[in-house]
Protein backbone atom coordinates (compact mmCIF):
# COMPACT_ATOMS: atom_id res chain seq x y z
CA UNK A 1 0.00 0.00 0.00
CA UNK A 2 1.19 3.42 -0.81
CA UNK A 3 0.79 5.10 2.37
CA UNK A 4 1.35 8.68 1.16
CA UNK A 5 -0.64 8.80 -1.61
CA UNK A 6 -3.12 7.15 1.09
CA UNK A 7 -2.79 10.05 2.97
CA UNK A 8 -2.69 12.24 0.29
CA UNK A 9 -6.69 11.57 0.33
CA UNK A 10 -7.02 12.47 3.45
CA UNK A 11 -6.68 16.56 4.06
CA UNK A 12 -7.59 16.48 7.52
CA UNK A 13 -4.76 13.98 8.13
CA UNK A 14 -2.53 17.10 7.80
CA UNK A 15 -4.42 19.35 10.42
CA UNK A 16 -2.09 20.63 13.14
CA UNK A 17 -3.32 20.22 16.43
CA UNK A 18 -2.19 22.69 19.55
CA UNK A 19 1.14 23.43 16.79
CA UNK A 20 1.29 19.36 16.03
CA UNK A 21 0.37 17.56 13.28
CA UNK A 22 -3.11 15.11 14.18
CA UNK A 23 -1.92 11.27 15.19
CA UNK A 24 -5.99 10.43 14.83
CA UNK A 25 -6.29 7.47 16.54
CA UNK A 26 -10.28 7.07 17.26
CA UNK A 27 -11.17 5.44 13.90
CA UNK A 28 -13.56 3.63 16.14
CA UNK A 29 -15.67 6.15 16.93
CA UNK A 30 -15.57 7.40 13.21
CA UNK A 31 -13.39 7.75 10.21
CA UNK A 32 -11.94 10.48 8.21
CA UNK A 33 -13.18 11.02 4.44
CA UNK A 34 -11.34 10.65 1.41
CA UNK A 35 -11.56 13.52 -1.17
CA UNK A 36 -13.83 11.72 -3.56
CA UNK A 37 -16.53 11.01 -0.44
CA UNK A 38 -16.88 14.95 0.06
CA UNK A 39 -16.77 15.71 -3.64
CA UNK A 40 -18.92 13.26 -4.76
CA UNK A 41 -21.59 15.10 -2.07
CA UNK A 42 -20.75 18.77 -3.09
CA UNK A 43 -21.03 17.40 -6.99
CA UNK A 44 -24.61 15.67 -6.37
CA UNK A 45 -25.85 19.21 -4.74
CA UNK A 46 -24.86 20.94 -7.20
CA UNK A 47 -25.02 18.72 -10.46
CA UNK A 48 -28.06 16.57 -9.56
CA UNK A 49 -30.04 17.51 -6.27
CA UNK A 50 -33.41 16.21 -6.62
CA UNK A 51 -36.09 13.43 -4.58
CA UNK A 52 -35.59 10.06 -5.73
CA UNK A 53 -38.37 7.54 -6.94
CA UNK A 54 -40.79 10.84 -6.51
CA UNK A 55 -40.42 13.06 -10.24
CA UNK A 56 -40.43 12.10 -13.74
CA UNK A 57 -38.29 14.71 -14.74
CA UNK A 58 -34.67 14.23 -15.45
CA UNK A 59 -32.47 14.76 -12.32
CA UNK A 60 -34.92 12.98 -9.97
CA UNK A 61 -34.43 10.11 -12.06
CA UNK A 62 -30.40 10.91 -12.38
CA UNK A 63 -31.06 10.78 -8.23
CA UNK A 64 -32.66 7.94 -8.27
CA UNK A 65 -30.28 5.97 -10.54
CA UNK A 66 -27.17 6.66 -8.49
CA UNK A 67 -28.82 6.26 -5.24
CA UNK A 68 -30.06 2.60 -6.89
CA UNK A 69 -26.52 1.96 -8.23
CA UNK A 70 -25.26 2.69 -4.55
CA UNK A 71 -27.47 0.05 -3.19
CA UNK A 72 -25.64 -2.33 -5.34
CA UNK A 73 -21.93 -1.00 -4.55
CA UNK A 74 -23.24 -2.19 -1.25
CA UNK A 75 -24.71 -5.42 -2.10
CA UNK A 76 -21.61 -6.35 -3.70
CA UNK A 77 -19.49 -5.10 -1.29
CA UNK A 78 -20.96 -7.78 1.50
CA UNK A 79 -22.22 -10.26 -1.55
CA UNK A 80 -25.63 -10.30 -0.21
CA UNK A 81 -27.59 -12.22 -3.14
CA UNK A 82 -30.12 -9.19 -3.72
CA UNK A 83 -29.54 -5.71 -3.90
CA UNK A 84 -33.19 -5.82 -2.65
CA UNK A 85 -31.99 -7.19 0.83
CA UNK A 86 -29.64 -3.67 1.25
CA UNK A 87 -31.94 -1.47 3.82
CA UNK A 88 -30.54 2.05 3.90
CA UNK A 89 -30.66 3.66 7.62
CA UNK A 90 -29.34 6.27 9.88
CA UNK A 91 -26.53 4.35 10.85
CA UNK A 92 -26.00 0.78 12.82
CA UNK A 93 -28.08 2.00 15.86
CA UNK A 94 -31.33 3.14 13.24
CA UNK A 95 -30.24 -0.56 11.69
CA UNK A 96 -30.86 -2.03 15.61
CA UNK A 97 -33.63 -0.45 16.43
CA UNK A 98 -35.53 -1.15 13.20
CA UNK A 99 -34.49 -4.75 13.82
CA UNK A 100 -35.75 -4.50 17.02
CA UNK A 101 -38.88 -3.07 16.67
CA UNK A 102 -39.70 -4.68 13.56
CA UNK A 103 -38.55 -8.26 14.07
CA UNK A 104 -39.86 -8.36 17.55
CA UNK A 105 -43.24 -7.41 16.51
CA UNK A 106 -43.56 -9.96 14.07
CA UNK A 107 -41.52 -13.35 16.10
CA UNK A 108 -41.48 -12.53 19.73
CA UNK A 109 -43.76 -12.99 22.14
CA UNK A 110 -43.69 -12.47 26.10
CA UNK A 111 -41.44 -14.77 27.46
CA UNK A 112 -39.54 -15.00 24.21
CA UNK A 113 -35.72 -14.80 24.57
CA UNK A 114 -33.13 -12.89 22.41
CA UNK A 115 -29.51 -13.22 23.40
CA UNK A 116 -26.57 -10.82 23.27
CA UNK A 117 -23.09 -10.77 24.89
CA UNK A 118 -21.46 -8.81 27.48
CA UNK A 119 -19.26 -6.64 24.96
CA UNK A 120 -22.52 -5.49 23.43
CA UNK A 121 -22.24 -1.83 22.09
CA UNK A 122 -25.55 0.31 24.39
CA UNK A 123 -27.49 0.00 20.60
CA UNK A 124 -27.57 -3.96 21.11
CA UNK A 125 -28.43 -3.59 24.50
CA UNK A 126 -30.87 -0.68 24.56
CA UNK A 127 -33.19 -1.52 21.22
CA UNK A 128 -33.33 -4.62 23.06
CA UNK A 129 -34.07 -3.96 26.60
CA UNK A 130 -37.26 -1.22 24.99
CA UNK A 131 -38.44 -4.63 23.72
CA UNK A 132 -38.71 -5.92 26.95
CA UNK A 133 -41.05 -3.53 27.84
CA UNK A 134 -42.71 -3.20 24.91
CA UNK A 135 -43.14 -7.04 24.00
CA UNK A 136 -42.31 -8.63 27.48
CA UNK A 137 -39.70 -10.47 25.96
CA UNK A 138 -36.42 -11.28 28.00
CA UNK A 139 -32.76 -10.94 27.25
CA UNK A 140 -29.91 -13.48 27.86
CA UNK A 141 -26.12 -12.28 27.83
CA UNK A 142 -23.11 -14.35 26.58
CA UNK A 143 -20.32 -14.00 29.46
CA UNK A 144 -16.72 -13.19 28.18
CA UNK A 145 -13.03 -15.10 29.73
CA UNK A 146 -10.21 -12.92 31.02
CA UNK A 147 -8.85 -12.26 27.53
CA UNK A 148 -12.09 -10.63 26.70
CA UNK A 149 -13.56 -13.62 24.19
CA UNK A 150 -17.24 -14.89 24.31
CA UNK A 151 -17.51 -18.16 26.11
CA UNK A 152 -18.98 -19.96 23.36
CA UNK A 153 -19.90 -23.33 26.27
CA UNK A 154 -22.26 -20.65 27.87
CA UNK A 155 -24.11 -19.65 24.91
CA UNK A 156 -24.69 -22.85 24.01
CA UNK A 157 -26.26 -23.49 27.67
CA UNK A 158 -28.39 -20.07 27.01
CA UNK A 159 -29.97 -21.40 24.02
CA UNK A 160 -33.85 -22.59 24.86
CA UNK A 161 -36.97 -23.15 22.70
CA UNK A 162 -37.61 -19.31 23.87
CA UNK A 163 -34.61 -18.14 22.01
CA UNK A 164 -36.06 -16.21 18.85
CA UNK A 165 -32.71 -14.49 17.94
CA UNK A 166 -28.65 -13.82 18.64
CA UNK A 167 -27.49 -10.55 18.03
CA UNK A 168 -23.97 -9.47 18.45
CA UNK A 169 -21.56 -8.18 17.38
CA UNK A 170 -18.10 -8.68 15.29
CA UNK A 171 -15.48 -6.76 16.34
CA UNK A 172 -15.69 -5.60 19.70
CA UNK A 173 -15.56 -1.83 19.99
CA UNK A 174 -13.57 -1.65 23.17
CA UNK A 175 -11.72 -4.87 23.49
CA UNK A 176 -11.29 -5.36 19.56
CA UNK A 177 -12.20 -8.83 19.81
CA UNK A 178 -12.96 -10.60 16.59
CA UNK A 179 -15.78 -12.93 17.80
CA UNK A 180 -16.08 -16.65 16.16
CA UNK A 181 -19.48 -15.45 14.39
CA UNK A 182 -19.41 -18.77 11.56
CA UNK A 183 -19.40 -20.97 14.64
CA UNK A 184 -21.89 -18.95 16.51
CA UNK A 185 -24.18 -18.80 13.33
CA UNK A 186 -23.32 -22.56 12.81
CA UNK A 187 -24.64 -23.34 16.28
CA UNK A 188 -27.50 -20.81 15.85
CA UNK A 189 -29.16 -22.07 12.72
CA UNK A 190 -28.71 -25.97 14.65
CA UNK A 191 -31.59 -24.65 16.78
CA UNK A 192 -33.07 -22.75 13.50
CA UNK A 193 -32.00 -19.59 15.30
CA UNK A 194 -31.63 -16.45 12.82
CA UNK A 195 -28.11 -14.19 13.47
CA UNK A 196 -27.87 -10.61 13.56
CA UNK A 197 -23.98 -9.62 13.29
CA UNK A 198 -23.14 -6.10 14.23
CA UNK A 199 -20.31 -5.28 11.79
CA UNK A 200 -19.98 -1.77 12.86
CA UNK A 201 -16.64 -2.22 14.01
CA UNK A 202 -15.45 -5.15 11.12
CA UNK A 203 -16.56 -3.72 7.80
CA UNK A 204 -14.12 -1.53 6.95
CA UNK A 205 -11.38 -4.09 7.95
CA UNK A 206 -12.04 -7.29 6.88
CA UNK A 207 -13.68 -9.01 4.09
CA UNK A 208 -17.69 -9.52 4.51
CA UNK A 209 -19.22 -12.59 2.72
CA UNK A 210 -22.84 -12.09 4.19
CA UNK A 211 -24.36 -15.58 1.72
CA UNK A 212 -20.74 -17.08 2.60
CA UNK A 213 -21.23 -16.08 6.71
CA UNK A 214 -25.10 -17.43 6.16
CA UNK A 215 -26.03 -14.58 8.69
CA UNK A 216 -29.37 -13.85 8.48
CA UNK A 217 -29.04 -9.72 9.12
CA UNK A 218 -25.99 -7.53 9.31
CA UNK A 219 -25.51 -3.82 10.13
CA UNK A 220 -22.92 -1.24 9.50
CA UNK A 221 -22.48 2.59 9.81
CA UNK A 222 -21.38 4.79 6.39
CA UNK A 223 -19.02 7.10 8.71
CA UNK A 224 -17.02 4.27 10.19
CA UNK A 225 -16.15 3.01 6.59
CA UNK A 226 -14.65 6.65 5.52
CA UNK A 227 -18.21 7.39 3.87
CA UNK A 228 -20.57 10.01 5.20
CA UNK A 229 -22.39 10.32 8.15
CA UNK A 230 -26.44 9.75 8.74
CA UNK A 231 -26.27 6.85 6.69
CA UNK A 232 -26.14 3.06 7.79
CA UNK A 233 -27.14 -0.57 6.59
CA UNK A 234 -29.34 -3.18 7.37
CA UNK A 235 -28.74 -6.29 5.63
CA UNK A 236 -31.73 -8.91 5.60
CA UNK A 237 -31.82 -11.90 4.48
CA UNK A 238 -35.00 -11.64 1.90
CA UNK A 239 -37.11 -14.30 3.55
CA UNK A 240 -36.79 -12.58 6.67
CA UNK A 241 -37.50 -9.06 5.66
CA UNK A 242 -40.59 -10.15 3.58
CA UNK A 243 -42.06 -11.40 7.22
CA UNK A 244 -41.36 -8.20 9.18
CA UNK A 245 -43.97 -5.40 9.49
CA UNK A 246 -42.86 -1.86 8.73
CA UNK A 247 -40.25 0.18 11.11
CA UNK A 248 -41.56 4.03 10.07
CA UNK A 249 -44.97 4.79 8.01
CA UNK A 250 -44.38 7.44 5.69
CA UNK A 251 -43.58 7.99 1.70
CA UNK A 252 -42.37 5.76 -0.39
CA UNK A 253 -42.99 2.96 2.02
CA UNK A 254 -46.40 2.11 1.17
CA UNK A 255 -48.47 0.63 -1.67
CA UNK A 256 -51.85 2.21 -1.94
CA UNK A 257 -52.84 4.67 1.13
CA UNK A 258 -56.87 4.45 2.35
CA UNK A 259 -58.61 5.42 4.99
CA UNK A 260 -60.23 2.07 4.12
CA UNK A 261 -56.45 0.72 4.99
CA UNK A 262 -52.90 1.03 3.80
CA UNK A 263 -50.73 -1.57 2.08
CA UNK A 264 -47.09 -1.58 1.80
CA UNK A 265 -44.66 -1.45 -1.00
CA UNK A 266 -41.87 -3.96 -1.78
CA UNK A 267 -38.47 -4.36 -0.55
CA UNK A 268 -36.30 -2.49 0.23
CA UNK A 269 -38.56 0.52 0.11
CA UNK A 270 -41.02 -1.08 3.05
CA UNK A 271 -38.07 0.22 5.35
CA UNK A 272 -37.49 3.64 3.81
CA UNK A 273 -40.11 5.64 5.13
CA UNK A 274 -39.70 9.07 3.80
CA UNK A 275 -37.22 11.05 1.75
CA UNK A 276 -34.20 9.30 2.05
CA UNK A 277 -30.57 10.61 2.41
CA UNK A 278 -29.56 10.20 -0.60
CA UNK A 279 -26.35 12.72 -1.35
CA UNK A 280 -24.99 10.27 1.71
CA UNK A 281 -26.16 6.94 0.23
CA UNK A 282 -24.59 7.64 -3.04
CA UNK A 283 -21.53 9.30 -1.68
CA UNK A 284 -21.25 6.03 0.31
CA UNK A 285 -20.41 4.25 -3.11
CA UNK A 286 -17.57 6.12 -3.24
CA UNK A 287 -16.45 5.16 0.14
CA UNK A 288 -16.90 1.69 -0.41
CA UNK A 289 -15.12 1.60 -3.91
CA UNK A 290 -12.62 3.80 -2.43
CA UNK A 291 -11.69 0.76 0.01
CA UNK A 292 -12.35 -1.72 -2.89
CA UNK A 293 -9.20 -0.27 -4.94
CA UNK A 294 -7.01 -0.41 -2.03
CA UNK A 295 -8.12 -4.03 -1.51
CA UNK A 296 -9.43 -5.28 1.95
CA UNK A 297 -7.03 -8.13 2.32
CA UNK A 298 -4.04 -5.59 1.82
CA UNK A 299 -5.67 -3.29 4.22
CA UNK A 300 -6.25 -6.01 6.97
CA UNK A 301 -2.68 -7.12 7.04
CA UNK A 302 -1.49 -3.83 7.25
CA UNK A 303 -3.71 -2.82 9.87
CA UNK A 304 -2.91 -6.11 11.49
CA UNK A 305 1.04 -5.30 11.20
CA UNK A 306 0.35 -2.03 12.80
CA UNK A 307 -2.17 -3.06 15.54
CA UNK A 308 0.60 -5.93 16.78
CA UNK A 309 3.73 -3.33 16.73
CA UNK A 310 1.46 -0.53 18.81
CA UNK A 311 0.39 -3.86 20.96
CA UNK A 312 3.97 -4.54 21.47
CA UNK A 313 4.88 -1.27 22.08
CA UNK A 314 2.53 -0.37 24.79
CA UNK A 315 2.94 -3.69 26.68
CA UNK A 316 6.53 -1.91 27.39
CA UNK A 317 4.93 0.51 29.03
CA UNK A 318 5.71 0.29 32.84
CA UNK A 319 1.93 -0.45 34.65
CA UNK A 320 0.32 -0.34 31.96
CA UNK A 321 -2.79 -3.15 32.12
CA UNK A 322 -4.39 -3.97 28.29
CA UNK A 323 -8.16 -4.91 28.16
CA UNK A 324 -8.80 -7.51 25.75
CA UNK A 325 -6.25 -9.77 24.81
CA UNK A 326 -7.90 -12.68 22.54
CA UNK A 327 -5.05 -14.09 19.44
CA UNK A 328 -7.78 -12.87 17.80
CA UNK A 329 -8.08 -8.96 17.48
CA UNK A 330 -8.53 -6.00 15.26
CA UNK A 331 -7.66 -2.30 14.99
CA UNK A 332 -8.42 -1.60 18.86
CA UNK A 333 -6.32 -1.57 21.72
CA UNK A 334 -8.00 -0.09 25.34
CA UNK A 335 -5.67 0.53 28.09
CA UNK A 336 -5.11 1.62 31.13
CA UNK A 337 -1.68 3.19 32.75
CA UNK A 338 -1.07 2.79 36.71
CA UNK A 339 -3.41 5.13 38.80
CA UNK A 340 -3.65 7.52 35.65
CA UNK A 341 -7.67 8.65 34.71
CA UNK A 342 -8.44 7.42 31.60
CA UNK A 343 -10.00 11.64 30.85
CA UNK A 344 -6.12 12.64 32.13
CA UNK A 345 -4.69 10.57 29.29
CA UNK A 346 -6.68 11.52 26.79
CA UNK A 347 -6.72 15.38 27.40
CA UNK A 348 -3.01 15.48 27.96
CA UNK A 349 -2.84 12.96 24.73
CA UNK A 350 -4.68 15.94 22.71
CA UNK A 351 -2.13 18.94 23.72
CA UNK A 352 0.18 16.85 21.72
CA UNK A 353 -2.13 16.56 18.71
CA UNK A 354 -2.81 12.38 19.81
CA UNK A 355 -6.37 11.59 19.05
CA UNK A 356 -7.94 8.88 21.35
CA UNK A 357 -11.15 8.20 22.71
CA UNK A 358 -11.36 7.67 26.13
CA UNK A 359 -14.81 6.70 28.74
CA UNK A 360 -16.90 4.03 28.78
CA UNK A 361 -17.31 3.69 24.70
CA UNK A 362 -20.74 3.22 25.34
CA UNK A 363 -20.58 -0.35 26.78
CA UNK A 364 -21.15 0.28 30.64
CA UNK A 365 -22.01 -3.31 31.27
CA UNK A 366 -19.14 -3.93 29.99
CA UNK A 367 -17.14 -1.60 31.74
CA UNK A 368 -19.12 -2.83 34.82
CA UNK A 369 -18.11 -6.35 33.62
CA UNK A 370 -14.26 -5.29 34.01
CA UNK A 371 -14.73 -3.43 36.97
CA UNK A 372 -13.21 -0.07 35.59
CA UNK A 373 -15.10 3.00 34.91
CA UNK A 374 -13.32 3.69 31.53
CA UNK A 375 -10.35 3.41 29.00
CA UNK A 376 -8.19 4.77 26.99
CA UNK A 377 -8.87 3.90 23.40
CA UNK A 378 -6.81 3.36 20.27
CA UNK A 379 -8.23 2.75 17.43
CA UNK A 380 -6.14 2.07 14.17
CA UNK A 381 -7.01 2.68 10.14
CA UNK A 382 -5.25 1.80 6.95
CA UNK A 383 -4.07 5.37 6.79
CA UNK A 384 -2.07 5.34 10.57
CA UNK A 385 1.40 4.87 10.28
CA UNK A 386 4.21 3.57 12.55
CA UNK A 387 5.80 6.76 13.17
CA UNK A 388 2.36 8.01 14.69
CA UNK A 389 2.33 4.68 16.56
CA UNK A 390 6.02 6.13 18.24
CA UNK A 391 4.12 9.44 18.77
CA UNK A 392 1.78 8.24 20.77
CA UNK A 393 4.23 5.93 22.98
CA UNK A 394 5.97 9.36 23.74
CA UNK A 395 3.27 10.87 24.28
CA UNK A 396 2.01 8.11 26.97
CA UNK A 397 5.52 8.54 28.63
CA UNK A 398 5.07 12.36 28.85
CA UNK A 399 2.03 12.07 30.55
CA UNK A 400 3.21 8.78 32.65
CA UNK A 401 5.85 10.97 33.62
CA UNK A 402 3.60 14.45 34.26
CA UNK A 403 2.26 11.97 37.22
CA UNK A 404 5.32 10.49 38.58
N1 LIG B 1 -19.55 3.38 18.63
C1 LIG B 1 -18.52 4.34 18.45
C2 LIG B 1 -17.29 4.03 19.27
O1 LIG B 1 -17.06 2.91 19.64
C3 LIG B 1 -18.99 5.72 18.65
O2 LIG B 1 -16.52 4.93 19.54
Amino acid sequence: MDIDKIRSDFPILSTTVYGNTLVYLDNGATTQKPKCVVEEIEKIYYTTNANVHRGVHYLSQKATDLAEESRVVVQQYINAEHSREVIFTKGTTESINLMAHSFCRQFCKEGDEIIISAMEHHANIVSWQLQETIKGIKLKVIPINEKGELMLDEMKKLISSKTRLISITHVSNVLGTVNPIEEIIEIAHNHDIPVLIDAAQSVQHMVIDVQKLDCDFLVFSGHKVYGPNGVGVLYGKEKWLNQMPPYQGGGEMIGHVSFKGTTFNELPFKFEAGTPNYPDVIALAKALNYIKNIGLDSIKSYEDELLQYCSDELSKIEGIRIFGTSEKKCSVISFLVGNIHHYDMGMLLDKMGIAVRTGHHCAQPLMEELGIEGTVRVSIAFYNTKKEVDRLITGIKRVVAMFG
